[in-house]
Order: C-alpha cells, then sequence, then structure tokens
C-alpha cells in the first residue's frame, strides 16, 4: 500500500494505491457512518465486477447504485439531470457521501454532481481506467461537455480520499487500455527525463500490462500531479503543463463527436506538439525525431486521419482554454521543461497537424 497526500487550497486528501480496494474502502468509510451511500459506477465495471462488487454492495443496503453507460456520451446534462433527480427523488440529504467507481467519464460527472447537489456533498473516487487513476480523479477538475464542447461546464471540487487499485486495469479492453497508455506518454513528457527514460524503456511492459511497473508508474503519475495541484490549483500557470496535447486532442475528440478516446487523442495531440514545437524553433529536427520515438510506440486511431483541418482549427478557437480567439499550446523544450500560453497561426497549426496525415 502507498498513500500521496494531495494538498489543494481548503484542505487535503489522500490517494491509495492498495490491491485491497474493497477493504480500504470499508475501513475509510467508518468515518463516515452517519452519511448515506450512493454510488456511481461505469456499465463495465459493474458487470466486470459485478460478483465482489454486489458482496460489498450488500454490505450497504440501503446504498443506491446508479450504473453509466461507459462512454463520453454520458458526460452530459441529461445524465447529470437523472442522476441528481435520482438523489433527490429518494431523499438523499446533505449527509450523502457519493463514491464514483470509474473511469475519467464516472469521475468528472459524480465528481460535478456532488459539487452542485445540495450545494456540495462528500465524494469518493475509486478510479478503474488509466486515465482516471493517473490523471483525472486527483486535483479536483470535475465537468460535463455540452454545446459539443469538452468540459465547459463544470466545478473545482475535490473528494474524501481515492482508492487506485491496479488490478482494475487488468479487465480493460484493449482499445481503452492502449488510450490510457496516451496519458502516461504525456506525463512521460511532463517530468525529467528519468522518468521519460523509464516509460520509454518499460514500454513493452506496460503494453503487457506487468503490474510493478504499472504501480510504479502510476505512483509516479500521481506524485507529480499532487505536486502541480498543490501550487497552482485553479490553473493560472503551472497547471497548465498538463494540457500538453490536449488543444490538438480536444479538437480531435470533439471533431469526432467524442467517438476517439482521450488517451488516443491526447497521445495523438503529443505528436502534433511536438512538430508545432519544431515548427516554433523550440526543439531541431534531430530531437523531434528522438522525441517522436515514444508516442509514436502507440498506433495512431485511423479516424484522426479523417478529421478536417478546418473543423479542428475553428474547434481550437473556441477552446475554453484560450484567452481570445487565439488556439494556444502548451510546447517542449524538453522532457520536463515546458512552455505555455503559446500562440500558433492557422499554417503553423495545419502544418502541424499535417504529421498525422490530417486530410483537406
Ligand atoms: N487533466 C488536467 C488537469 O487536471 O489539470
Amino acid at each position: 500500500l502507498k498513500e500521496i497526500i494531495v494538498e489543494h487550497s481548503s484542505g487535503k486528501y489522500p490517494v491509495v494505491i492498495t490491491n485491497r480496494v474493497y477493504d480500504i474502502l470499508s475501513e475509510k468509510i467508518t468515518h463516515f457512518k452517519d452519511h448515506k451511500f450512493y454510488f456511481i459506477i461505469d456499465s463495465n465495471v459493474d458487470s466486470l465486477h459485478s460478483p465482489v462488487l454486489s458482496k460489498y454492495l450488500k454490505l450497504k443496503p440501503e446504498a443506491r447504485k446508479f450504473i453509466l453507460r461507459a462512454g463520453e456520451s454520458s458526460k452530459s446534462f441529461n445524465t447529470l439531470n437523472k442522476i441528481l433527480a435520482d438523489l433527490a427523488s429518494n431523499n438523499y440529504q446533505r449527509n450523502t457521501l457519493i463514491i464514483s467507481i470509474g473511469g475519467g467519464v464516472t469521475g468528472d460527472l459524480a465528481g460535478f454532481a456532488a459539487s452542485v447537489y445540495m450545494r456540495g456533498v462528500k465524494l469518493v473516487h475509486i478510479p478503474t481506467t488509466i486515465i482516471a487513476a493517473a490523471d483525472s480523479s486527483i486535483g479536483g477538475k470535475t465537468g460535463i461537455n455540452f454545446n459539443g464542447r469538452k468540459n465547459i461546464i463544470g466545478s473545482f471540487y475535490h473528494p474524501e480520499f481515492v482508492i487506485t487499485d491496479p488490478q482494475f486495469l487488468k479487465t480493460l479492453n484493449e482499445n481503452d487500455y492502449r488510450s490510457g497508455l496516451g496519458e502516461i506518454i504525456k506525463y512521460a513528457f511532463l517530468s525529467g527525463t528519468s522518468f521519460y527514460d523509464f516509460v520509454y524503456d518499460n514500454f513493452n511492459k506496460l503494453e503487457r500490462r506487468d503490474p510493478e511497473i504499472l504501480e510504479e508508474v502510476l505512483f509516479h503519475c500521481i506524485r507529480l500531479k499532487a505536486d502541480v495541484v498543490k501550487k497552482d490549483e485553479r490553473e493560472a500557470g503551472l497547471r497548465k503543463i498538463l494540457n500538453f496535447g490536449h488543444t490538438f486532442a480536444h479538437a480531435f475528440e470533439s471533431a469526432s463527436s467524442f467517438r476517439i478516446r482521450h488517451g488516443d487523442a491526447v497521445n495523438a495531440g503529443i505528436i502534433s506538439a511536438l512538430h508545432l514545437s519544431y515548427i516554433k524553433g523550440l526543439i531541431n529536427k534531430n530531437d523531434l525525431n528522438t522525441l517522436l520515438k515514444l508516442p509514436l510506440k502507440l498506433k495512431i486511431a485511423q479516424s484522426i486521419k479523417k478529421l478536417d483541418k478546418s473543423k479542428l482549427y475553428s474547434i481550437m478557437q473556441n477552446d475554453k482554454k484560450n484567452t481570445f480567439n487565439e488556439p494556444q499550446f502548451v510546447l517542449l523544450m524538453e522532457p520536463g521543461i515546458l512552455l505555455i500560453d503559446i500562440n500558433a497561426d492557422k499554417k503553423e497549426i495545419f502544418e502541424a497537424a499535417k504529421s498525422l496525415n490530417v486530410i483537406s
């Protein structure tokens, strides 16, 4: 068992990495005896882990369970409405504890519901995907997609604790697992060269889901994220580095109506951001070719290549990370040294997107 403390402006909470998720959960919720529990569970997790999960839930007969259909389309006002209506019509009061079990979609939505229901009820995250474990369950960002745009409605709202059990990652399907590796590649670029080299050298083991390597990598990503959140919770500056590859990635996701997985989009976004770093003169051609080797270890989703560049550009102009209508990027000088808020013009962006053979 390993524990990392995440500090934020109004308190702190632990992220526990363990192979005994239900034991730790049972222990921890003894501190919330006077609370009424409400589980929000991803449908894939619910079916794959049904035997243990139902055994555990039987211990909490009064708790309700909301099964969230797996997939980005659930991160909507419509599903939020259903959750809030279910809470209200079942008389959940201020002593509600929402426990989210799932990936980024489940955590973001459950977190947003927890932050607005009764002006805020308690929240616990049990991330079951790489993206959620390494990134989205930490740091308090919650939200839903709206009007075809990613995460434009949401809040900062922290959980009481997070429990990460790498065993959940064993049951992820190939596509979801591969997409999660995109987020780990991002963290490799955010850290110094030693973690970058570690990820690069152990990539085959990561692909094979080696439990020790996975645990070590998750531990490193969570520690880095906790450090960034402590220094800049509200993303005034430093936290923006976590958006490396994301201006492109969010455009790929939105342009495909969220059919392209987040981690796949991030990995392709990193490839484009590295090209843009080269176009902007931050790295030379040799460095570019060397740095591309890591993201190119993952297959680029064919559907990204079919996206229309002009559509991508207009989505980027509306990205919530911009100050005005000029797309802004996080670019890289070397692993661990990034520049934030860099503007690029249409020509440079098109040139960078060409690296993925994006059409038109
Ligand atoms: N996923 C980026 C952040 O939490 O800031």
